[in-house]
């Protein structure tokens, strides 16, 4: 028997006035983004911006559906649009960030499982790490040198051969 344990490294800001131009940038496109969203049943709206290494940046929100689960997240979102868009472009950084009428969002705001894995489906595409930049709609922000840290012992495409 062997034990095994995992460490999760990141940084936390306590606003975006630390951070560098290029990262609060893409969080300012990230909450305007959110401000797009259609999240009428979670009243929860996530924006993501996220910067390929073409210089693009492609914002994506939560699209909700009446029946629940047909919806997708805001990373989804972004990140099936920026492949479909830009074959071949590697994605260099993600930001998201939330607001809710209901309810201040002040915890930054984590990728949900699904938007882990299929951010991290691209990051082993390109063998290139993808950075996550995370806010709540004010307040402190966690960054994240790549997806895969938040998803460890994923399921990938080695797995299918
Ligand atoms: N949501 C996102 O868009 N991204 C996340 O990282 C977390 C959750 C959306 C899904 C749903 O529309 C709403 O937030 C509440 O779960």
């Amino acid at each position: 028997m062997e034990n095994h344990s995992y460490q999760l490294n990141y940084i936390s800001y306590a606003s975006s006035a630390e951070l560098n131009e290029e990262d609060a940038k893409l969080l300012v496109e990230a909450r305007e983004a959110a401000k797009r969203a259609y999240a009428p049943y979670s009243k929860f709206s996530v924006g993501s911006a996220i910067l390929l290494e073409n210089g693009v940046v492609i914002t994506g929100n939560n699209q909700e559906n009446a029946a629940y689960p047909s919806g997708i997240c805001a990373e989804r979102v972004a990140m099936f649009y920026a492949s479909s868009q830009y074959p071949g472009v590697k994605a260099i950084k993600v930001a998201v960030t939330a607001f809710s009428k209901a309810f201040p969002v002040i915890a930054p705001v984590a990728p949900c499982g699904s938007c882990r894995q299929v951010l991290s489906e691209y990051e082993k595409l390109y063998n290139s790490d993808i950075e996550l930049i995370l806010q709540g709609q004010q307040g402190s922000i966690y960054r994240l040198k790549n997806v895969s840290s938040l998803l460890p012992l994923a399921f990938t495409s080695d797995d299918l051969s």
